[in-house]
């Protein structure tokens, strides 16, 4: 049986080749069974046929859209699309020196709800819609088929986006030797430096790929700052694993890193000892969006990093997560040196270039009165990295925004 999804007469302009969600508020109709497994065609009020996409039958998002246009794709687009999502990522010449990075990246890779990150020998394969839950086994068996590791694979079944999408969350673990037993840790290579990670479950696959290079770009901004008498300071706000305090630790700086979970911080520090910087690199539990007041914290520093959780899950959260951001902002600018650098990060595509600005000026607004007169200015925009290509005018997908501003006197 097909699945025919019909637009209502006012969904609005339903470009195939950007909007690649339709919502079920953009719907008259389905036609055909409630089956993930179909490959719906979409339809507008009028009959033509727009494209065909992956069915999420209770889902808010009801097609994710493959291609447009009046061909369905091929019967074996799933197996075309993971060849090239792999042969985009061996064409990258990321080198032995970098053994973590995503290996599919959903839309980008022309795959809705399927991302797939590598941590040296094993792969975690994250499951976020239906379609992608119903069709599990082919993914896993072709994987391991056509791109074996010594490990193994471990997919996640996330609990918010199985409710989300009507699928049964979990977590697997198809290790090589035909056990299911996983990994102590996961572990990697970024850019030559050695890292460990909690393995699944943990935060999203493990650990945040999507900022290699922008750690590596932040050391180096840090590391120009060194020619002063002492060694750059460097507050890491939202450490994680210690990616940033580390990379900037390696060029020379002393770190703060912060983080509310202790599992982090104390995977942060086995990190810094791996990488011999621990002598640089103090962590420090504390709530980012809280007072800030731990010692540690005073400042001054010459580069802060804020890299917080997702704080804008629809638009309705807009208002509050520009404030809270605006209001940690505001604690840290009186911390920053003269002409030390503040890098805002943000993973939620409802916040865009404009509002991480206005965040900034609304913070520095603020802070004129603890702080002074004073200004930002800013240095330069960083997105993720090339293992995780983006579909134009996907919006949803450009999800990774890090302004970097400068703080000046005057
Ligand atoms: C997007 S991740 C940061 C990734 C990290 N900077 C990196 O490069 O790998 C956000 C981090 O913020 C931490 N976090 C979440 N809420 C927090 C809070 N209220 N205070 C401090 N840390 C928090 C999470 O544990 C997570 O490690």
């Amino acid at each position: 049986m097909t699945v025919r999804i019909e637009l209502r007469r006012d969904a609005g302009k339903v470009d195939p080749s950007r909007d690649l969600w339709i919502r079920r508020r953009q719907v008259a109709r389905v036609l055909g069974p409630p089956d993930p497994t179909a490959i719906a065609e979409l339809v507008d009020h009028r009959a033509k046929v727009l494209g065909f996409g992956l069915y999420s039958p209770d889902s808010g998002i009801v097609l994710r859209l493959l291609c447009g246009g009046q061909q369905p794709p091929p019967p074996d687009w799933l197996e075309r699309g993971l060849a090239a999502a792999l042969a985009g990522r061996a064409a990258l010449g990321l080198g032995a020196e970098t053994t973590g990075f995503r290996e599919v990246n959903s839309e980008g890779d022309g795959l809705p709800g399927l991302v797939v990150d590598r941590f040296g020998d094993w792969r975690v394969v994250q499951i976020t819609t239906a379609p992608i839950a119903a069709r599990r086994p082919e993914i896993c068996a072709w994987l391991a088929e056509h791109a074996p590791l010594a490990g193994g694979q471990i997919v996640v079944m996330g609990e918010a986006a199985a409710e989300l999408e009507g699928f049964a969350p979990g977590l697997e673990v198809h290790a090589r030797d035909g056990t299911d037993r996983g990994p102590a840790q996961l572990e990697w290579l970024e850019h030559g430096r050695p890292f460990v990670a909690p393995a699944p479950p943990a935060q999203k696959t493990g650990a945040y790929h999507d900022q290699r290079d922008n750690r590596s770009r932040f050391a180096a901004l840090v590391a120009a700052r060194g020619a002063r008498e002492a060694p750059p300071r460097v507050l890491d706000l939202g450490c994680h694993v210690g990616g940033f305090s580390i990379a900037a630790a390696r060029r020379g700086a002393t770190v703060v890193a912060v983080d509310q979970s202790a599992r982090a911080l104390e995977f942060a520090a086995r990190n810094a000892a791996a990488n011999a910087v621990s002598a640089q690199v103090e962590t420090v539990a504390a709530d980012m969006f809280g007072d800030l007041a731990a010692p540690a914290l005073a400042g001054p520093f010459d580069a802060v990093i804020f890299d917080p959780p997702k704080v804008a899950r629809s638009r309705r959260d807009l208002g509050r997560a520009l404030e809270a951001l605006t209001r940690t902002l505001s604690r840290l600018l009186p911390r920053v040196a003269d002409d030390g650098l503040v890098a805002l990060c943000s993973c939620s595509h409802h916040l865009g270039w404009d509002e991480l600005d206005r965040a900034v000026l609304d913070a520095c607004g603020r802070a004129v009165r603890t702080a002074g007169p004073g200004r930002v200015v800013r240095l330069d925009r960083w997105g993720a990295g090339p293992d995780h290509p983006i579909s134009p005018g996907h919006r949803e997908g450009e999800y990774l925004r890090v302004a970097v501003y400068q703080r000046r006197q005057t």
